[in-house]
């Protein structure tokens, strides 16, 4: 049973190392901007005003993503512990995590902080691609398909997030070092932070990881 959370910059491997920690320990992986792209796909309301806030790099309003986690959380096949990657982001949704999983009678084992310097975060995100199908991530330069432009296990043709601009990346790192950084001290003084060097080949960050975990 492990209950983590993945901290760190966009564009910093969350998603690409949650998906091996998946592999692994076979436990889900809670994204919210998974999950906030497929209401949006969608088409619901929640998925058409976070939409608004997405493209233009900003974080959508706490309580939507805080209401989508608690249902999430809920669900049965988190029962044997969760990867929250993107959640919690402000210290209001960390507080809310907090309280939702004190109502579910469950414990945090570990936040893990990727950290990677700003500079590299602008080339990771404008080069990544990812399947429309299976969510698996990519770069045109760091991680390329087999075969041109398409998913490994699909065969579909990998697309590009709308928010992956460097426009949109500006905005996004400096929302997280005013709102998500600070999570970094909270986590600290609750004594649950683990930093991981995110410099590296994607295997030696995933080995760092499971040596916490081990
Ligand atoms: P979200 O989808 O969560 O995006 P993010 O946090 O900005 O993170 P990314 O998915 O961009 O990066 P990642 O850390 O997963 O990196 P990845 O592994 O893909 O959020 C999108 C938006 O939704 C937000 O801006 C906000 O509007 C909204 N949102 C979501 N959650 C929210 C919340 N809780 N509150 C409010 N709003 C919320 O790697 C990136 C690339 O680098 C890939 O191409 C990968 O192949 C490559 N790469 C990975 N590791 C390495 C490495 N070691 N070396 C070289 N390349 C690497």
């Amino acid at each position: 049973m492990a209950n983590i959370i993945l901290l760190g910059a966009p564009g910093g491997g969350k998603g690409s190392q949650a998906v091996r920690l998946v592999k692994q320990l076979n436990i889900p992986q809670i994204s919210t901007g998974d999950m906030l792209r497929e209401a949006r796909a969608m088409g619901t309301e929640m998925g058409l005003l976070a939409a608004r806030f997405m493209d233009s790099g900003e974080l959508v309003p706490d309580e939507v993503v805080i209401g989508i986690v608690k249902d999430r959380l809920a669900m049965e096949d988190c029962a044997n512990g969760f990867i929250l990657d993107g959640f919690p982001r402000t210290i209001p949704q960390a507080q809310a995590l907090d309280s939702v999983l004190g109502e579910l009678g469950i414990a945090l084992d570990h936040v893990i902080e990727i950290a990677v310097p700003d500079g590299q975060i602008v080339p990771r995100i404008t080069g990544r691609r990812s399947c429309p199908q299976c969510k698996r991530p990519y770069h045109v330069q760091f991680l390329k398909p087999r075969e041109g432009n398409l998913c490994d296990d699909c065969g579909v043709e990998l697309i590009q997030r709308s928010d992956d601009t460097e426009e949109a990346v500006t905005v996004r790192l400096a929302s997280y070092h005013k709102k998500t950084a600070p999570l970094v001290d909270y986590y600290k003084k609750a004594g649950k932070l683990r930093v991981v060097d995110g410099v590296g080949e994607m295997e030696e960050i995933s080995a760092r990881i499971f040596t916490i975990l081990a």
